[in-house]
């Protein structure tokens, strides 16, 4: 596809780190996360709120508060994109690498018709007449399945439910024909059934175009059907990672057994199981060992001083992970806690 680059990685991302300056000092927001993303592949990001999923790919993308600093690598298409600058990062933002944010709202400019936000956006990265980004924008509507895309292009953002401006986001996301698609919390906002139409949608749209996504979620539920691999956070820090069907039928850290056990049940509305007890960790006052310490039922007292690296887990090369315990203690102690 890139000239230069017939390597099946579109991503590799290594020991990525995001660093805040506030007032008493710094805080690590983000702490040596490492991923790789193949074409084509859906790469997870869970965690809960606070836990380092966004400002990590805000980084890659250049697009950092401006108290905040960067450091690690980040290739994509054979360059760093932690090291590029400004003028590179916008050719690529948006272009070959798109991002959706959770509410559409907050991207979407009011006072201008979908066609205008959708043409100019094309104009720009593809340098298309005003004519032909109309006919494509309207194919992305329509493959976003927007009804009468062709007529209903004409309305402002207000004039569309909270379901279908999401799709208007993803449209104008896939519009350009991007390599990567970050989705940061795509469904948050809206109803469980919409929630599941959307995922469906994502799922068909990269079998038919073969888009890379990136989606981060707080709900392990959301990520179960649409992902490759996953990637679950806390305090900034890589818990478990691994192929999806490994975290979630084989989860071997307690922070993503608390995370199943939170996952609502799509069959009752609001309805949640276990939920992992306290709150997410105060960045400024991380524990020295593992962030979730504090908070897991299986914590000693080293476990606040001490962390062990990421290793294998389970016997299985491709699962991280990062926890004193074995899998197989935890996985007894917790059947005996649970209910
Ligand atoms: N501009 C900022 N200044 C200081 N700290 C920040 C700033 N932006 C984000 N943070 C810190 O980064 C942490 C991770 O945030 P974020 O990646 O947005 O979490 P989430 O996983 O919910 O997307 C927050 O808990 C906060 O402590
Ligand atoms: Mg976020």
């Amino acid at each position: 596809m890139t000239p230069g680059n017939n390597d099946s990685r579109l991503i590799e991302v290594d020991d990525l780190t995001v660093k805040f300056k506030i007032p008493e000092g710094e805080v690590t927001a983000v702490n040596g996360l490492g991923f790789a993303l193949e074409r084509g592949q859906t790469f997870g990001i869970v965690g809960e709120s606070g836990s380092g999923k966004s400002q990590s790919m805000l980084a890659l993308m250049g697009l950092l508060a401006s108290n905040g600093s960067a450091s690690g690598r980040a290739r994509f298409q054979g360059q760093d994109l932690l090291g590029l600058p400004e003028a590179q990062l916008n050719r690529i933002r948006g272009n070959k690498i798109a991002m959706i944010f959770q509410d559409p709202m907050t991207s979407l400019n009011p006072y201008l018709t979908v066609e205008r936000q959708m043409t100019e956006v094309l104009e720009l990265h593809k340098g298309l007449p005003r004519k032909a980004a109309r006919t494509r924008a309207i194919a992305s509507l329509e493959a976003v399945r927007i009804p009468d895309a062709a007529s209903r292009i004409r309305r402002y953002p207000h004039e569309f439910s909270g379901g279908m401006r999401q799709r208007i986001m993803i449209a104008m996301a896939l519009s350009c024909e991007p390599d990567l698609l970050i989705a940061d919390e795509p469904t948050t906002a809206l109803d469980v059934t919409v929630q599941a139409q959307i995922i469906a949608l994502l799922r068909d749209l990269q079998r038919d175009f073969g888009t890379a996504i990136i989606l981060i979620t707080h709900d392990l539920g959301v990520v179960a059907g649409l992902c490759d691999q996953v990637m679950v956070l806390y305090g900034g820090r890589i818990m478990e990672q691994g192929s999806a069907e490994s975290i979630f039928y084989r989860p071997t850290h307690p922070y993503t057994l608390g995370l199943l056990g939170a996952v609502p049940k799509l069959d009752h509305e609001g309805e949640r199981l276990v939920a992992i007890p306290g709150v997410p960790p105060n960045m400024a006052r991380l524990p020295a060992g593992c962030p979730f310490s504090e908070r897991c039922a299986f914590a000693d007292a080293r476990c606040a001083v001490d962390r062990p690296p990421l290793a294998p887990a389970n016997g299985d090369a491709s699962v991280l992970r990062a926890c004193r315990f074995e899998p197989a203690d935890i996985a007894r102690r917790a059947a005996e806690m649970l209910p």
